[in-house]
């Protein structure tokens, strides 16, 4: 479970980023986030991950230990040592797939457990066999076996993406984190990596930014919807065009008109009926 209450970022001139965001993701729950650019959405994920600190509010995060003991934390009181550690239990997917380009995808995929191995172990890359055979098989469970010793630098972002799932998944994290994991991709792939994320959020929760209102009231079991660092709507994931128009302002016709323009590429594979989803006039009011 994962809990942010009251968070706030002010810029040292007075700015304000973030303003009193509070929401909270149990398992189950594969949260959506949505907002026009700049809105706050990836710096919200920032001090989740404690990479930014926030100027005020608490990031309350659970996690079973090895034990099955659960325990509590604030992330943003943890030392360095302790947040790398909180690190490890958080599952990160990101547009483009932060992976290794120059490593296969079964290596990157066991890069995912460096977290968790001795320094000695991780510095030699000491994978025993069987977590690469264990590695493998989440490589399998995506469909991306005969890619396992393949460079991932010589993939398509579609596949890179599923590698940097099978790379999270293989991390066994408590909560998983993704943002924009399909924006890079054409609307076949994103529908693919959409329906390889839902199912994480079974056991874990799931938080999504996102730019694809559509996918997410398909995918999502919940939006939430920031807009100039504050959240604006918390609710159910198909959100109606007053809503979206509230939520995006001046930039709805570019989030509608964006897609679409992936149509004009015959070799895209994009599905008429997806085409027909995201015309302007399906979400305008
Ligand atoms: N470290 C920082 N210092 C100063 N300003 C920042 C910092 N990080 C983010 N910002 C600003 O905070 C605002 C929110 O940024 P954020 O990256 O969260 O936007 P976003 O909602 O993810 O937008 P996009 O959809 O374009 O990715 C932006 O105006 C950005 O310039
Ligand atoms: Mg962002």
């Amino acid at each position: 479970m994962i809990r942010i209450d009251g968070l706030c970022k002010k810029l040292p001139d007075g700015r304000s980023l973030l303003n009193n965001i509070s929401f909270s993701v149990k398992a189950g729950e594969f949260v959506g986030i949505l907002g026009g650019s700049g809105a706050g959405k990836s710096l919200t994920l920032r001090c989740v991950m404690g990479l930014v600190q926030p100027t005020a509010g608490d990031i309350i995060f659970s996690r079973t230990k090895a034990s099955g003991e659960e325990e509590t934390f604030c992330i943003q009181n943890l030392s360095e040592r302790r947040l790398r550690e909180a690190r490890r239990d958080m599952g990160v997917i990101f547009q483009g797939g932060n992976l290794v380009k120059r490593l296969t995808a079964l290596e990157n995929v066991m890069m995912g457990r460096l977290g968790h191995i001795s320094p000695v172990r991780s510095w030699l890359y000491g994978f025993t066999d069987q977590e690469a055979k264990e590695a493998y098989e989440v490589l399998k469970s995506m469909k991306m076996e005969d890619y396992a010793s393949r460079r991932v630098g010589n993939l398509s972002g579609g596949e890179q993406q599923r590698v940097a799932i099978a790379r999270a998944i293989f991390q066994k994290p408590a909560l998983y984190l993704a943002d924009e994991p399909v924006s890079s991709l054409d609307p076949k792939n994103a529908r693919k990596v959409m329906k390889l994320l839902k199912p994480l959020s079974k056991d874990k929760p799931v938080i999504g930014v996102f730019h694809q209102p559509h996918l997410t009231a398909e995918f999502c079991t919940r939006v939430i919807a920031i807009k100039g660092g504050e959240i604006v709507y918390d609710g159910a994931p198909d959100l109606d065009a007053a809503t979206l128009a509230m939520v995006y302002e001046g930039e709805l016709e570019e989030v509608a008109r964006e897609p679409a323009s992936v149509a004009a590429d015959a070799s895209s594979g994009f599905a008429a009926e997806e085409v027909a989803s995201l015309r302007p006039g399906t979400i305008t009011p």
